[in-house]
This record gives C-alpha cells, sequence and structure tokens, in this order.
C-alpha cells in the first residue's frame, strides 16, 4: 500500500473513532436530558397532588399541569437510537416499538393537559378524577418501558 494510502486510512479510522466518542457522548447527554424531562414530571405531579390532596384551589395545579403537558411535547428528541446503552432505565423495547412510546407520551401530554383545564374551571371533583387519569398515563409506560 503507498505511504499517503496508509496515512488517509490512518486519517479516516482516526475519524471514525472520533466520531463514535462523539456519538457516545450524544447519548449520554441525552439520557441526562431526558431524566432531567422526567424530574420535571415526578416535581410538577407532586405539585398537584398537594393541591388535590390539600383540597387547595384547583387553579394551583393549572402551572405544573401545563410543565407537563409541554416537557411532555419535548420529551421524545431524548430518545435517540443507540440511547438505551449507559445509565439509563429505558427499557430496549422502547426503539423496537417507539410508536407505542410515542403513542404512550402523547396520551401524557392529553391526560396533562385535561388537568390544566379541569383546575382553569376551578372544578376540584374533576380535577381529582384528571389527576388519577394522568398518573396512570405514568405507570402505563413505566410498566412497559422502564426497568423496575
Ligand atoms: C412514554 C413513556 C413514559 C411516560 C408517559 C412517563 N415516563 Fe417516566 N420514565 C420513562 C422511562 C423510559 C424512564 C427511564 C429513563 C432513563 O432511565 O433513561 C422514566 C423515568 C422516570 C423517572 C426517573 C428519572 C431519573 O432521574 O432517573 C421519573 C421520576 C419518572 N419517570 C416520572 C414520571 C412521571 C411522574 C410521569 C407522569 C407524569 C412519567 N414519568 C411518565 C417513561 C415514561
Amino acid at each position: 500500500m503507498a505511504t499517503w494510502h496508509k496515512a488517509v486510512l490512518a486519517a479516516a479510522l482516526g475519524l471514525a473513532v472520533v466520531s463514535v466518542g462523539g456519538l457516545a457522548f450524544a447519548q449520554a447527554d441525552a439520557i441526562k436530558a431526558r431524566k432531567d424531562g422526567f424530574q420535571v414530571f415526578r416535581t410538577s405531579a407532586g405539585a398537584i397532588k398537594k393541591v388535590v390532596d390539600d383540597n387547595s384551589a384547583p387553579a394551583g395545579a393549572v402551572a405544573p399541569a401545563e410543565a407537563i403537558a409541554s416537557q411532555a411535547a419535548r420529551q421524545l428528541q431524548h430518545f435517540p437510537a443507540g440511547s438505551d446503552k449507559g445509565d439509563t432505565k429505558a427499557k430496549p423495547e422502547i426503539w423496537a416499538n417507539m410508536a407505542q412510546f410515542e403513542g404512550y407520551m402523547k396520551d401524557l401530554e392529553a391526560k396533562a393537559t385535561a388537568v390544566a383545564v379541569a383546575g382553569k374551571a376551578g372544578d376540584a371533583a374533576a380535577l381529582k378524577t384528571a389527576f388519577g387519569a394522568m398518573g396512570a398515563a405514568c405507570g402505563t409506560c413505566h410498566k412497559a418501558f422502564r426497568m423496575d
């Protein structure tokens, strides 16, 4: 092999190594970003639960419910292919069943929006029902797609 061929090959291999490393970084970033998103879900769901448990003004549930809905709309981008590897409890089944996973996330978005609607209406009974349905949407996806 001509020397310049070897140099080109070495350069190409070097680039390949760099880009694989870059990919691993991107996946770690995605895992971190989605966990941050799920923490928004957790904190906001806790805030809504407090409104329901304390029987306080339903309007207090609106902001956290809207936070969940808007986070749900952004959450899917943090599940790029290959990000089942690393410090994650996401099951590989997600990537084999992405349409279903997306459907569950869209369902959560709708259920969180319904919580916000009940809060805006000032309807405590509707809020409680909507909050229960939202919690079920969290559980359905975890059961299917999150490791225990
Ligand atoms: C469409 C699927 C889906 C829905 C809906 C969903 N989750 Fe999750 N959740 C996951 C997956 C997958 C993980 C694991 C993420 C990881 O480890 O990379 C997770 C992880 C979490 C975590 C742990 C995050 C961390 O820091 O490790 C919390 C807390 C959480 N979810 C709360 C919720 C709450 C609360 C809701 C409902 C408001 C919810 N999730 C709805 C799929 C979902």
